[in-house]
């Protein structure tokens, strides 16, 4: 089945919010940042709806959907009515959601802000909603952000930027396949073009930093995120732009 990779659309949210949470269900992040005995599906389903409608506008967030191929007969006329070489969109089997590149030295313009307060509004009427975080423990979703800001403060040293992903997930049943390599070359082949680096931090060890490499990421630093006797590692991860595109 042929698949193509396009940007997210407001339709597109409830197929999304399904393939993150299966892909994630058994993530060692999501299990060390959760309470699992009071994980709100619901909560977090609302959570990364939000997200979703926050990237539209301001990341690249893209699906990857399987193509139903229509295409012409024989005598050339189209069949169904369609036009030659269009394709019926089916089901989304991946999604990735990643930053574009800021300059470190660029002060953050006032749309972005918006954006951002809007985002933390949303997600504060979500907590009201269904009383609570839906098991997100604040103190281990800091612990990771100080943890986070310490790493890139470490590694991001390109005035460039860096495009960052920051969600990756390939439907269960699917992985394997292709599909997230080609999710993460809608990115990477453009951040080759403009000379930029991508940077990624891999909640798993195996398999995913093999895969990344695979990719052409190369391991810069392990993070630690330890809150008392549990700890979770983050592998964080950088691709330098490939010449030649
Ligand atoms: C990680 C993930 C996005 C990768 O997508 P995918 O569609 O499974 O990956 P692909 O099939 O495109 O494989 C990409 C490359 O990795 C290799 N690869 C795939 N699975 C592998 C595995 N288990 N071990 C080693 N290499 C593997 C492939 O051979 C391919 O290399 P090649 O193109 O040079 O042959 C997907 O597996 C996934 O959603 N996992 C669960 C959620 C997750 O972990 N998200 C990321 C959190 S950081």
């Amino acid at each position: 089945m042929p698949i193509e990779v396009v940007s997210l659309t407001e339709a597109d949210i409830p197929e999304v919010i399904d393939i993150i949470q299966s892909a994630f269900a058994e993530d060692p992040y999501f299990q060390w940042v959760f309470e699992s005995s009071q994980f709100n599906k619901e909560r977090n389903s609302d959570s990364l709806a939000v997200r979703c409608r926050w990237g539209i506008n301001n990341a690249i967030f893209q699906v990857a959907r399987e193509t139903e191929d229509i295409g012409v007969n024989d005598e050339g006329s189209e069949k169904n009515g369609t036009s030659p070489s269009v394709s019926a969109s089916s089901r989304v089997v991946g999604v990735s959601c990643w930053l574009a590149p800021q300059s470190p030295s660029a002060p953050e313009g006032w749309y972005s802000w918006y954006q951002g307060w809007v985002l933390s509004c949303r997600q504060m009427l979500n907590n009201v909603r269904h009383w609570g975080r839906g098991g997100l423990q604040t103190n281990r979703y800091w612990i990771w952000k100080d943890r986070q800001q310490e790493a890139q403060s470490e590694i991001w040293d390109d005035p460039k930027g860096y495009y960052f992903c920051n969600i990756v997930a390939v439907r269960p049943g699917m992985q394997g396949m292709g599909i997230g390599r080609k999710l993460f070359e809608a990115v990477t082949d453009r951040a080759d073009r403009e000379g930029v680096k991508c940077y990624l931090e891999s909640s798993r060890d195996v398999p995913n930093v093999q895969i990344y490499e695979k990719m052409g990421f190369q391991m810069r630093k392990e993070m630690e995120c330890r809150d008392g006797e549990d700890v979770c590692m983050l592998y964080c991860m950088v691709r330098e732009p490939k010449a030649g595109h």
